[in-house]
C-alpha cells in the first residue's frame, strides 16, 4: 500500500515566499505536503498564502508557550520555520528532534543567532566584505541559528550590491534549495 504523503507544518512570521515555494512544490507531491501553517503573527502574509491554498491556519497567542504550538502542529510529522522569529520552545525541540528544520539567508555559522534576520543578515555580510553568501537550512534545536547543518547553496555578492538586491539574489536560492530539503527529509521519514 502507498504509504500517505508526509504532514508538513510550516511556521512563519512574514510574508511568506518560501511557505510558497513549498506549497507549489508539494501540491500533487505523493511524498509530502504542507498540511497546516502556524504563525505569531495574525497580519502574517503568509497565513493568506495558506489560505488561498486552502490550507488550514493558527494564530499563536502566547509562542513561548509549548503546549499552545504542539496543540497547534497537531499530527504533523515534519516542521518547517520559513522566516519565524520566535525561539522554538524546548519540548517542541525534543518532540520534533530531527524533524524540524529552518531556513536561514546566510551561509550558517557564519552571520546567525539572535537578531541576525531579514536585512540585519545581508547588511552585516556586505559589512564584512564577504564574496560570498548564501542560505542554509538546518535541524532546529534550543538556540538561534545553531542546529546540524543539512544543506547550503552559495550565491556570489556583486560589486555595488545593496541589502536588498543582496537578499533577492538569497530568496532565489531559498526557493530552490527548501523544497529540495523537505522532499529529501520526507522520503527518509515515509
Ligand atoms: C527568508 O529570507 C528566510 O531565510 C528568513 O526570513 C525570510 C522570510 O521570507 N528566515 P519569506 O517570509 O519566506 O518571504
Amino acid at each position: 500500500m502507498t504509504p500517505a504523503p508526509v504532514r508538513v507544518a510550516v511556521l512563519v512570521s512574514g510574508g511568506g515566499t518560501n511557505l510558497q515555494a513549498l506549497l507549489d512544490a508539494l501540491h500533487s507531491s505523493p511524498i509530502a505536503r504542507v498540511t497546516r501553517v502556524v504563525s505569531n503573527r495574525s497580519d502574517a502574509g503568509a497565513l493568506a498564502r495558506a489560505q488561498a491554498a486552502g490550507v488550514p491556519t493558527a494564530v499563536l497567542r502566547h509562542p513561548a508557550d509549548g503546549d499552545e504550538l504542539l496543540a497547534a502542529l497537531g499530527d504533523a510529522q515534519l516542521v518547517v520555520l520559513a522566516g519565524y522569529l520566535k525561539l522554538v520552545p524546548r519540548a517542541v525541540v525534543s518532540r520534533f528532534r530531527g524533524r524540524m528544520v529552518n531556513i536561514h539567508p546566510a551561509l550558517l555559522p557564519d552571520f546567525g543567532g539572535p537578531g541576525m534576520y531579514g536585512h540585519h543578515v545581508h547588511e552585516a555580510v556586505l559589512a564584512s566584505g564577504a564574496k560570498e553568501s548564501g542560505v542554509t537550512v538546518h535541524f532546529v534545536d534550543e538556540a538561534f541559528d545553531r542546529g546540524e547543518i543539512i544543506a547550503q547553496e552559495r550565491v556570489p555578492v556583486k560589486p555595488g550590491d545593496t541589502p536588498d538586491a543582496l537578499a533577492a539574489r538569497v530568496l532565489e536560492a531559498e526557493h530552490r534549495l527548501l523544497p529540495r530539503v523537505v522532499l529529501d527529509l520526507a522520503r527518509r521519514l515515509s
